[in-house]
C-alpha cells in the first residue's frame, strides 16, 4: 500500500516520500483493518513535515504521518467489535506500560505521567496517512454514518471537548454562569473553539492575526462570533478586552504565541478560567509584570490550565457536537476545509498555502458513501 513517510528521521537529513509500504495484516482477534478514506492536517504535522519534529516506531527509521483521520473497517477481527463498513476514527495516543501509571492504567493516557506514552503519526508508532492502518478494536470510536461527510473532524474537535470538560471540571468550584469567551487565533482549532462556544451559547469573541475581510473572519461572524484583527501597531490585547466592557469568563489559547498567554492571564475575568491549547517551537523570553499579575491571579480567583490530547469519550462529545454545530449552521464545518488534495501531493504541499485546514483524501469524496454501511444506531448524547 503507499504512505507518506518522513523518511531518515533519525539521521540528520530527513525527507518526505509516498512510499509503498506492506499492507497490514491481522494477527490478533481483536484487531481490524482500516480503509482510510481522509486524514486532516494541522499545526503538528506541519512541524512533523517541515521541521522533522516526530519520533518514528521503536527501531525504525521512518515515520508514517498523520493522526486525524476518518476511515471505514475493511477487516475486523473476531473479537474487535467491529463490522465491515463501519465508519471510525481512532484516538491519537496509546498508553504507556509503566504500571504505576494510573492514568495510563484507567483509559486516560491523555493524562500520562511518565511520558512514555505513544501517539500513532506523532510518536513512536506510524500514524494513518496510508490507504489501510490496523489498530486493536480498543483505540477506534465508531462515527455515524450521517457524519460521513465531516468524520475527518472529530480528532480537532476532541480536542475542544476535553478542555471543555476540563474547565467544567474546574469550575464546579463555584457558582459559575459564563455569559463571553474570548478565543485568541483563528486557526482550525480556534475556528472549532469559537463554533464550540457559540454552540455553548456563550458571546464569542476571536482575536487574531487574520485580517477582517479573511474567510477566517467571515467564519466567526457566520456563527454569531465577533471578530478582531489583532494588527501590528494596532490595538493591544488589553486595550481591546478593556474595550469590550464585559468580564471575559472563559480564554481559549489557540495560537501558541506564548507572550499571548500571559497577558491573557491579567484580561481574564474574576473566577475565570483561561486554558492554553497552543504550542510553537519557538523559545521566546519575556519580561512579564509579575506582581500584578500574581495579585490578580490570587484576588480574582483565577484559574489557568493546559491542555493536550483527548480521551475516548472527547471523541464521543465531539462527534455529538460537530452534528449539532452542522443543525446550528449548515455548511459552517464545509468552509472550515480550504484544501482537498490526494495522497500524492503532500511530499510537495507548501503549508503556508492552506487558508485554514487541509484534508487528505485517500479515497475520492464521490466513493465514500458506497463503502460505507448506513448506521444511524451510534447515537451519542450528551446533556452538555
Ligand atoms: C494532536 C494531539 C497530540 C498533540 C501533541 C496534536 O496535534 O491532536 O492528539 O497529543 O498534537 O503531540
Ligand atoms: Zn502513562
Amino acid at each position: 500500500m503507499k504512505a507518506i513517510r518522513v523518511k531518515q528521521l533519525r539521521q540528520g537529513t530527513p525527507s518526505i516520500a509516498l512510499e509503498t509500504v506492506d499492507d497490514p495484516v491481522i494477527s490478533h482477534p481483536q484487531e481490524v483493518i482500516v480503509k482510510v478514506l481522509a486524514v486532516g492536517l494541522d499545526g503538528t504535522d506541519k512541524e512533523i513535515l517541515q521541521e522533522k519534529y516526530g519520533i518514528p516506531p521503536q527501531g525504525e527509521d521512518d515515520l508514517t504521518t498523520g493522526h486525524e483521520s476518518l476511515g471505514v473497517v475493511a477487516e475486523a477481527g473476531r473479537e474487535s467489535g467491529f463490522q465491515p463498513g463501519d465508519l471510525v476514527t481512532a484516538i491519537v495516543r496509546r498508553p504507556c506500560r509503566n504500571q504505576s501509571c494510573v492514568n495510563c492504567r484507567n483509559g486516560h493516557s491523555d493524562y500520562c505521567q511518565t511520558g512514555e506514552f505513544v501517539e500513532r503519526g506523532i510518536k513512536g508508532a506510524h500514524g494513518f496517512l496510508s490507504e489501510f492502518y490496523k489498530e486493536d478494536g480498543r483505540y477506534l470510536v465508531q462515527v455515524p454514518s450521517e457524519l460521513l461527510e465531516h468524520g475527518v473532524l472529530v480528532e480537532p474537535q476532541s480536542i475542544v471537548e476535553k478542555v471543555w470538560d476540563q474547565v467544567l471540571r474546574v469550575q464546579q468550584r463555584l457558582i459559575w454562569e459564563p455569559k463571553a469567551a474570548l478565543i485568541l487565533g483563528s486557526g482550525p482549532l480556534g475556528l472549532l473553539a469559537a463554533i464550540t462556544c457559540r454552540v455553548l451559547g456563550l458571546d464569542v469573541y476571536v482575536w487574531s492575526r487574520s485580517p477582517q475581510d479573511s474567510l477566517q473572519a467571515q467564519l466567526v461572524k457566520d456563527c454569531g462570533g465577533v471578530y478582531q484583527p489583532a494588527e501590528d501597531g494596532g490595538i493591544s490585547l488589553t486595550a481591546y478586552a478593556e474595550g469590550l466592557g464585559k468580564p471575559l469568563d472563559l480564554i481559549l489559547e489557540c495560537t501558541g504565541f506564548s507572550p499571548l498567554a500571559f497577558e491573557a492571564m491579567s484580561v481574564l475575568a474574576p473566577n475565570g478560567v483561561l486554558a492554553l491549547l497552543g504550542v510553537t517551537p519557538a523559545d521566546r523570553k519575556l519580561e512579564i509584570s509579575s506582581d500584578m499579575l500574581n495579585q490578580s491571579m490570587v484576588l480574582e480567583n483565577k484559574c489557568v490550565i493546559g491542555s493536550v490530547n483527548a480521551a475516548r469519550k472527547d471523541f464521543e462529545t465531539a462527534i455529538y457536537r460537530l452534528q449539532q454545530m452542522e443543525k446550528m449552521y449548515p455548511g459552517w464545518l464545509y468552509r472550515l476545509v480550504t484544501n482537498r488534495m490526494k495522497l500524492d501531493a503532500v511530499p510537495q504541499l507548501d503549508f503556508a498555502s492552506i487558508p485554514i485546514k487541509a484534508v487528505v483524501d485517500i479515497v475520492p469524496v464521490e466513493q465514500w458513501r458506497e463503502l460505507v454501511k448506513q448506521t444511524n444506531e451510534v447515537e451519542y448524547s450528551f446533556s452538555v
